[in-house]
């Protein structure tokens, strides 16, 4: 295999990429293209992901970012020899999609792209499907594989790589590790034996750290998305401090629990009057200690694990490491462990993930490929 495509679409973000393996280094890719739709500004309004809406979006966009990425290999104008046929419908559901995609593989040539790697889940029901039915007719008129790729996976797989001048490069890397996931949807701690080979030591109860920086948000009227627009909020002046608790940081297990959390920012905002409640500086000051509380949570237990455990190394995947306090925090752990961050502004979802993914799993028959939103590792 090749050049594979990937298609990510299991939130509210429409990413589409291709990637070359290079034939003379095995493990490096080429980064042919890597293009992130975001649909933040449609959500914004709603202070959170509309499934629907988010849906609608991926119908509307994933063609044209198809044709975008193609164009890179130069084949997307090439009139097609003869006309590329499909017996299965996959589209059925997806009539916005169907109305995009079907005249534009008429009149493409098939490109030479060797598989189609698509995440299967975790994620939103209704986005995963748009995502699984548009590779999967791809996969069907161009006659390539299909593999599915879990999303988790593909969060921790991509901090294995460097990302430099437009290339994949394999970093060198001891297993096992401890990988902490965490993004708008996890929060898991993993012991890694390989690529492949996962043990969950833990979880988080109820909210994910990303959900918490969402809501939290949307508490003090930051908007959407929270992790974002908390940091921005915490870099600003305030005299004023304010504490808050570091739900389970001493539970002696690898749970997270942060709902206890996003609870006592809403009784703390009550508890202010209404001129603290709307002063900047309580706002910048609740910001700075929401995203304190969930760092040194992070932190404390995911270095416990790594020490429990004697690893060597700890992957961080999702889109939470995005967070510059984050990494600086996580950047200070000592030279006994190294720490793996995802290359480049691969944190947040993006499809660059999917298909570096799809090179180390199997293809499955199109039969067998169906959206997962419950998908465990
Ligand atoms: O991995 P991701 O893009 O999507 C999921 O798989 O969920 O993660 C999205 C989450 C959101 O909750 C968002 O608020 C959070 O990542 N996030 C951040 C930052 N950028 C995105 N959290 C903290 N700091 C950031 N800079
Ligand atoms: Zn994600």
């Amino acid at each position: 295999m090749k050049k594979i495509l990937g298609i990510e679409t299991s939130c509210d973000d429409t990413c589409i990429s291709l990637i070359e393996a290079e034939k003379e280094n095995p493990f490096y890719f080429k980064v042919l293209s890597n293009i992130v739709s975001s649909q933040t500004e449609i959500h914004k309004k709603w202070g959170g992901i509309h499934p629907t809406l988010a849906k609608r979006e991926h119908q509307e966009n994933l063609t044209p970012l198809l044709g975008k990425t193609l164009s890179v290999l130069g084949s997307a104008k090439v009139l097609p020899k003869k006309k590329l046929k499909c017996s299965d419908s996959f589209l059925e559901k997806e009539s916005r999609l169907s109305k995009k995609l079907l005249p534009f593989l008429e009149k493409t040539a098939k490109p030479p792209v060797d598989a189609v790697a698509v995440t299967v889940g975790p994620g939103l029901d209704p986005s995963l499907w748009t995502g699984v039915n548009f590779a999967k007719t791809l996969s069907c008129y161009w006659k390539i594989p299909i593999i599915p790729v879990n999303h988790i996976e593909a969060h921790l797989i991509i901090s294995l790589f460097s990302l430099e001048k437009g290339r994949l490069i394999p970093r060198i890397i001891t297993f096992p590790a401890i990988g902490l996931i965490v993004s708008g949807g996890h929060t898991q701690l993993v012991l890694i034996k390989k690529i492949g080979r996962y043990e969950l030591i833990g979880e988080t109860r109820d909210d994910a750290a990303g959900e918490c920086f969402d809501k939290t948000a949307r508490i003090l009227g930051l908007g959407y998305p929270g992790g974002p627009a908390i940091s921005e909020q915490a870099r600003k002046e305030s005299s004023v401090s304010v504490d808050l608790p570091r739900p389970m940081i001493h539970a002696k297990n690898y749970d997270f629990s942060f709902s206890g959390l996003k609870t006592a920012v809403l009784y703390l905002c009550k508890s202010l009057p209404r001129e603290k409640r709307v002063s900047g500086q309580y706002c910048s000051a609740i910001a700075r200690e929401i995203e304190q509380a969930i760092i040194d949570v992070l932190f404390k237990k995911t270095l416990r694990a790594v020490k429990e455990y004697g690893v060597e190394t700890l992957i961080l995947g999702g889109g939470v490491v995005a967070s510059q306090e984050l990494q600086k925090k996580f950047k200070k752990t000592g030279d006994d462990v190294a720490v793996l961050f995802p290359p480049g502004k691969t944190q947040t979802d993006n499809a660059l993930m999917t298909a570096v993914t799809g090179f180390f799993k199997n293809p499955l028959p199109l039969k067998k490929v169906k959206a997962a939103p419950n998908l465990r590792l």
